[in-house]
């Protein structure tokens, strides 16, 4: 399996492009499933997330075109097996997003339950909820989700939590459904707003994506559309805290900084100079970091994919932070691996204290999930001597190209067996 050797204690410093939005890409690559016209997208990321969705609408037989240069056509003309199996969605929980266009398309669905997760139980339960109000009859043999419906109706559905994909499920299957739904708290991440703007371009009648409140007109059917991926926030978060913890200097280009102002402004209490533009983010840190204390929460609030590479910030900062995390219950499995490099972290609950020292060695450690693996790649670009990443297939899910934009920022860094 493969590993990431990093050699610690150089600053970053130079220019990165950030990759299209994994978190937007595959909710989009579901909207093809509502339309018999292709879909043609821009600026999607080359990631194994990418491939296991490409994987699950070909296995429905959505025609899926070779991935280059960012671009990718679909075209589901015909669904012959509105299936998701076990093998699939094990691996990758959002496959639970292809229930609702499936649903609103073809008129029933068989979707394997994700099971549980690394970072939390995450229940679907506010999806299956939301269907159900749509008209939908949904029960779970087996393990799966089989879901009917002659035709999805407009209903208001009141969410009892803030869910992302749990809204962009319910989204998609709006779209297509006999009269108005009302979503109300809803989530108000970029990305669901990405997702309702291509839909828009698909023909969909769409108002209020970014609020809490969301209106879908149903429509009688959808075209196809061009549509460009907008850039990865929580990529382009993890190289700017990479680089502030290292004390470099950093210009990401293809950004959208709009999407990160929580995490720009904790940046900037740790002490960086930040400066951005319509699509670049400057940033320079031209000291030791002050400690950072935040709350993960649902947007516009800080991220909780950005938690645990503040954590890793805060491991050598001046000074004591307190992290919060309230979105999931489980997502402090980095914080063991960062002790074994010398952090003085401990845990009461909900909330991590850090303690900043003055350096970290370098060690071997083990990514747990996506975030966990970011947070131990900005550990050992700080740490003394050489850390070894065991694990970090959990990265390729969600960082295109890693090693290599990093290598490009003066980096000590490569893959390993
Ligand atoms: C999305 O996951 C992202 N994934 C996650 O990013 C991200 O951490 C999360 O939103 C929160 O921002 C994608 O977009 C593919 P939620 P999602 O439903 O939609 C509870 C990464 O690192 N809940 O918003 O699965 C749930 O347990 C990944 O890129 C219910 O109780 O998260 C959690 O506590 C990790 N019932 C909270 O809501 C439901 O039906 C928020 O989860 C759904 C969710």
């Amino acid at each position: 399996m493969d590993k990431l050797l990093i050699t610690g204690g150089r600053p970053l410093s130079g220019e990165v492009r950030v990759s299209g939005a994994k978190n937007a890409a595959l909710p989009i690559m579901c909207a093809a499933l509502l339309t018999d016209q292709p879909l043609e997208l821009d600026n999607v990321p080359k990631l194994m997330d990418v491939r296991t969705m490409a994987k699950l609408l070909g296995l429905m037989g959505v025609q899926v075109g070779p991935q280059a240069d960012g671009r990718l056509q679909l075209q589901a003309a015909q669904i012959k097996d509105p299936v998701a199996g076990y093998e699939l969605v094990k691996t990758m929980r959002a496959s639970v997003l292809v229930l609702g266009p499936l649903l609103a398309r073809c008129g029933r669905a068989k979707v394997s339950l994700p099971g549980g997760c690394a970072i939390g139980a995450r229940p679907v339960d506010q999806h299956v909820k939301g269907l159900q109000g749509m008209g939908a009859v949904i029960t779970v043999e087996h393990g799966y989700m089989n879901a009917s419906a002659k035709r999805l109706k407009g209903a208001r559905i009141v969410m009892d939590v803030v869910t992302v994909t749990g809204t962009e499920n319910l989204m998609l299957a709006a779209c297509l459904a006999e009269g108005t739904t009302v979503l109300e708290n809803a989530a108000r991440e970029p990305e669901v707003v990405d997702l309702a703007n291509c839909l828009k371009a698909m023909g969909a009648r769409i108002e209020g994506a970014g609020t809490d409140v969301i209106r879908i007109e149903g429509v009688g059917s959808l075209s196809g559309a061009k549509y460009r991926v907008m850039p990865d926030r929580i990529e382009s978060g993890t190289y700017l805290a990479a680089t502030a913890a290292t004390s470099g200097k950093l210009r990401l280009t293809h950004a959208a900084p709009q999407t990160l102002s929580a995490t720009l402004e904790k940046l900037r209490e740790a002490g960086a100079d930040i400066a951005v533009t319509q699509d670049s983010i400057l940033i320079e840190m031209a000291r030791r970091p002050r400690a950072v204390s935040l709350s993960t929460a649902p947007y516009p609030g800080l991220a909780t994919d950005m938690q645990a590479q503040f954590m890793a910030l805060d491991c050598i900062a001046s000074g004591t932070g307190q992290i919060t995390e309230t979105i999931f219950e489980n997502r402090f499995m980095h914080a063991l691996e960062l002790q074994r490099l010398g952090a003085d972290i401990s845990i009461h609950d909900k909330t991590a204290v850090v303690k900043g020292v003055e350096r970290l060695q370098g060690a071997r450690v083990m990514a747990t999930d996506l975030r966990a693996s970011a947070s131990l790649v900005v550990a050992g670009l700080i740490a003394q001597g050489e850390t070894l990443i065991d694990r970090i297939y959990h990265l390729d899910r969600g960082y295109e190209g890693l090693e290599h934009k990093l290598s490009s920022l003066g980096a000590k860094i490569a893959r390993v067996r």
